[in-house]
C-alpha cells in the first residue's frame, strides 16, 4: 500500500527515480510522473487502466516555463497572465521534448501550473514537468483526499503526498485556442463567465465515443450506483418505488423512499458545491441505494461544469 505523508523532498526523490506519487492540487489529486520519461509516463496509464487514446494534462512551475514544451500563441500568454497558477488548462502544439505517449501521439500538448503551494513547492525542487491525470482509476469519480487516492489506486503507487482536501474540488477547464476564440474542450473550475473578458468563448458538446477530441468520454466521473440528473421533484415521482439517495443543491425534499442525502450548498452557493461534489457523491454511492437521484444546477458559475460531471456521471 502507500505511505501517505507530508514530505515533498521524498516525494521529489521518488519521481526523480520514474515511480509514481500522488500530488495535491487545488482542483483535485493527480497521480503525477516526469512528463519528459516514457516509461515513467507509461505506469500513469497502467495504473489508472487509462486508454491510451486519452492525453495527459503536463504539470509546470510557471506560465513562463511554458515555452520550454510548447508554442505559447499570444492569447494564451494573456489567459495565463491572468489564470496561470490557477485551474485554466491549455491545449498548445508541443514542441519535440514532450514524448508522444504524453500526448496520445497528437501534436498538442495539455499545460498547466497549478496552484496548491506543495504542487508548486515540489515543482521546484524538480528540472522536469510532471505529468498527471487525476488519480483515480479510469472512469470513475475524481479524488479530492489522500484518503480518495488511497481507495482508489493506494496498491498501484508508492506515496500520496497529503495536502488535506483540494480548496476548488472540481478539476480545471480544458481550452484551445481556434482562429483567436477560446474553445472549452472541458469545463471545470474556471467558468465560461471568467473567460469571456478575453475572447469569445464556444463550449465543444461532447461526444460519446471520444473520437474526434480525446478525453472525451461520455461516461466519466460515475458511481457504482447507477445516477439520474434532473428535476428532483420529477425524479422522486418517477422513482417513488425504489430506495434511493439524493444529491441536491440546497432545498432537501422530504418522502419516505429517500434513504440519504447530500445538499451540496444550504446557502446555494455554486461554488461551495462544487467543493463538496465528489466528496458527497463518495459518500451516496456506499450508502446502498437503488439509486442517486442528483438535482441539475441553475446554469451559471460553476453550475455548468457541474452539469457536466452530473451528466457524464450518468451516462451508461
Ligand atoms: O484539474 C485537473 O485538470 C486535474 C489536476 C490533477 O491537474 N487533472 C485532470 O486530468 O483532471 P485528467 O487526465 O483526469 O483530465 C485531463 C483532460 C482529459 O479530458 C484529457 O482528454 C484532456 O484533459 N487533455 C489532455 N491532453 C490533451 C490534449 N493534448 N488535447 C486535448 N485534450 C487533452
Ligand atoms: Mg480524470
Amino acid at each position: 500500500m502507500a505511505v501517505i505523508g507530508k514530505d515533498i523532498l521524498h516525494a521529489a526523490e521518488l519521481l526523480r527515480a520514474n515511480h509514481l506519487v500522488a500530488i495535491p492540487t487545488e482542483t483535485v489529486y493527480g497521480l503525477a510522473a516526469n512528463a519528459l520519461d516514457s516509461k515513467a509516463v507509461l505506469k500513469i496509464y497502467e495504473a489508472k487502466g487509462r486508454p491510451q487514446f486519452n492525453p495527459l494534462i503536463v504539470h509546470v512551475k510557471s506560465a513562463h516555463e511554458m515555452k520550454k514544451y510548447a508554442d505559447v500563441p499570444p492569447l494564451v500568454e494573456r489567459l495565463a497572465a491572468k489564470f496561470s497558477p490557477g485551474p485554466l488548462t491549455y491545449v498548445v502544439r508541443k514542441k519535440k521534448i514532450i514524448p508522444d505517449i504524453v500526448t496520445a501521439g497528437g501534436e498538442s500538448v495539455a499545460l498547466r501550473v497549478p496552484a496548491h503551494p506543495m504542487a508548486r513547492q515540489l515543482l521546484e525542487e524538480l528540472d522536469f514537468p510532471l505529468a498527471a491525470p487525476s488519480a483515480n482509476p479510469s472512469g470513475t469519480i475524481s479524488p479530492v483526499s489522500a484518503a480518495h487516492v488511497a481507495d482508489g489506486l493506494g496498491d498501484k503507487l508508492e506515496y500520496i503526498l497529503d495536502g488535506g482536501v483540494s480548496t476548488l474540488g472540481l478539476e480545471s477547464t480544458v481550452v484551445a485556442i481556434e482562429d483567436d476564440t477560446i474553445l472549452i474542450l472541458r469545463l471545470g473550475a474556471t467558468t465560461p463567465e471568467m473567460l469571456a473578458p478575453f475572447a469569445g468563448v464556444k463550449i465543444q458538446t461532447h461526444t460519446a465515443t471520444g473520437t474526434g477530441s480525446p478525453g472525451r468520454l461520455k461516461s466519466h466521473y460515475a458511481p457504482k450506483t447507477r445516477l439520474v440528473a434532473g428535476d428532483i421533484r420529477t425524479l422522486l415521482e418517477v422513482h417513488r418505488a425504489e430506495r434511493v439517495a439524493v444529491l441536491i443543491l440546497w432545498d432537501l425534499p422530504r418522502a419516505p423512499n429517500i434513504v440519504a442525502a447530500e445538499v451540496l450548498s444550504a446557502k446555494r452557493d455554486l461554488t461551495e458545491a462544487a467543493h463538496n461534489l465528489f466528496s458527497a457523491m463518495r459518500r451516496l454511492d456506499s450508502a446502498g441505494a437503488d439509486i442517486i437521484l442528483a438535482e441539475r444546477m441553475p446554469e451559471e458559475g460553476f453550475g455548468f461544469a457541474i452539469n457536466d460531471r452530473l451528466e457524464r456521471a450518468s451516462a451508461t
